[in-house]
């Protein structure tokens, strides 16, 4: 499908979704976030499509955020609605992905952005990155998830100061808190994504799969994230990458997987 606001790009198994507003920052509007949506759909059940790669076009911005312009006007039903339509959408949509999702973030991550970015399950950033979640600053609060996913990443009092100072930090920052993974030059954070993908592409499907939903029953309320490892470890055990997998280490050669 043509999308206004999202580029497309297949590199072998690796996918590059490319949000492409740069005059705006790349800032969320509704539009962009139907897209996207579609288009992790369409990644989804792809098979052909085995890691994904989520950038910002232009060297300034990932995303500066949702869009400030769309939404001001909002009444209280508007702004409950905005926030659960993204969550579903979008947010919740790339962390529960049926496969990985590298964010590349090549510049400002900010608010919605950076809620973007932390809803993706590795996050790679360019030395010129800044991260923060400046909603405070504007009268609401992070509406994507901010509030538990950064909490979750980087623990519950720097969650609270960069929320309340509505402030930005660096790159190296990030890497500090365990906000980001990696920190590279600007020209090299796509070459970077490409080669954490490869690595990724080597192995199991079916396994990458059932690790992001074990992973992730860890963070949901009320799940039982031990409970759901045993699950989903035993289920491996019915692929046909599980029998590929063994057998290539048996016989002394590297697996090739067919995600089934
Ligand atoms: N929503 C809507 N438009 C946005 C935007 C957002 N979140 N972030 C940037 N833009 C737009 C600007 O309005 C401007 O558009 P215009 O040329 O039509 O006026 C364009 O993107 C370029 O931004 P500008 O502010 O001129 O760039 P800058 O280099 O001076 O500042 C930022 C960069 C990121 C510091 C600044 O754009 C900013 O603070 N953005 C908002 C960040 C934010 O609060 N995000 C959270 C939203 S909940």
């Amino acid at each position: 499908m043509a999308h206004q606001n999202l580029l497309v790009a297949d590199d072998g198994g690796i996918r590059t979704l490319t949000i492409n507003r740069p005059d705006q920052l790349n800032a969320l509007n509704r539009a962009t976030i139907a897209e996207l949506d579609q288009a992790l759909t369409e990644a989804e059940a792809d098979p052909a499509v085995r890691v994904l790669i989520l950038t910002g076009s232009g060297p300034k911005a990932f995303v500066a955020g949702a869009d400030i312009k769309e939404f001001a006007h909002f009444s209280v039903a508007e702004g409950k609605a905005l926030s659960a339509d993204g969550h579903r959408k979008l947010f919740d949509h790339v962390e529960q992905l049926n496969k990985p999702v590298i964010a590349a973030v090549n510049g400002f991550a900010l608010g919605g952005g950076l809620e973007l970015a932390m809803s993706c399950h590795i996050r790679v950033a360019s030395g010129n990155a800044r991260m923060g979640l400046p909603e405070t600053s504007l009268g609401v609060i992070p509406g994507y998830g901010g509030t538990q996913r950064l909490a979750r990443l980087v623990g519950k009092g720097k969650a609270m100061e960069m929320i309340f100072t509505a402030g930005m930090i660096k790159a190296d920052e990030a890497l500090q808190w365990g906000l980001v993974n990696h920190v590279v030059p600007q020209a090299e954070l796509i070459a970077k994504c490409n080669e954490l993908a490869a690595a990724i592409l080597k192995n199991s499907p079916t396994a990458l799969a059932a690790a992001i939903r074990a992973v992730n029953a860890g963070f949901e309320p009320g799940a039982d994230g031990m409970r759901r490892e045993i699950e989903e470890f035993g289920k491996c055990f019915g692929t046909s990458d599980f029998k590929e997998g063994t057998t290539a280490f048996m016989e002394k050669r590297k697996a090739s997987f067919s995600g089934q």
